[in-house]
């Protein structure tokens, strides 16, 4: 974050505490169940959080995830978030053919902390984190993803853990450039994930 207000000092940011989010209740899940119920919104639970994490996504030029790795894939936090902004008829539709996504992509950058290798190359254990984000994010429209990562933190100094930082951001450094010009949804690079 510090990076991208270098680069646009006059952006605003809207920081999410994604630790904090309750799991998803049963009023909303039934609302998943049934999308076409017409439930005064007071009775529909969750729904009401959802609504507000779905606009903090739409009203985003450029949405950041800091999350750690936690049992090979998403923690149960960042999974809580997703449960909430996956939400049929409002981000996602279903139909025989599959998902398909409604909301406007746009570029998601995703710092990961490991305490292993689980990316890369050199990968010592199975990754559930990168496919299943890219799918999840994909399924409601948001397919312009980069993961930069900060792995072997559990074998590692504080000054490898910076210097593994600064490597994992200087990767970035295009992304960034590219996100905050004018004209900001084009010569994005591609994915990389
Ligand atoms: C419940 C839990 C499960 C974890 N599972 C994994 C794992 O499967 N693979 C891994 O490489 N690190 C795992 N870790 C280690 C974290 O990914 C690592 O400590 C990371 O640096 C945490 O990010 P932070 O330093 O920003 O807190 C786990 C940590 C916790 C607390």
């Amino acid at each position: 974050m510090a990076r991208l207000r270098a680069l646009e000092p006059g952006a605003a940011i809207v920081w999410r505490d994604i630790s904090a989010l309750p799991m998803p209740d049963a009023p909303y899940a039934a609302l998943l169940a049934h999308p076409d119920d017409v439930t005064p919104p007071a009775a529909r639970g969750s729904i009401t959080l959802s609504e507000t994490l779905i606009r903090e996504i739409e009203d985003a030029d450029i949405l950041v995830l800091g999350t750690p790795v936690h049992n090979f894939t998403v923690p149960a936090a960042l999974k809580s978030w997703l449960d909430h902004v996956v939400r049929v008829n409002r981000t996602v539709t279903l139909s025989a053919q599959g998902k398909k996504g409604l909301l406007t992509d746009r570029p998601v950058l995703v710092g990961v902390a490991a305490g292993g290798v689980i990316l890369g190359e050199d990968a010592q254990q199975p990754d559930f984190f990168t496919p299943y984000l890219k799918a999840v994010l994909g399924c409601i429209g948001l397919h312009n993803l980069h993961v930069v990562s900060v792995q072997g933190t559990a074998f590692c100094d504080a000054s490898a853990k910076a210097a593994a930082m600064e490597n994992a951001l200087s990767t970035l450094s295009p992304v960034l450039s590219a996100c905050t010009e004018a004209e900001l949804s084009h010569d994005i690079p591609a994915p990389h994930v």
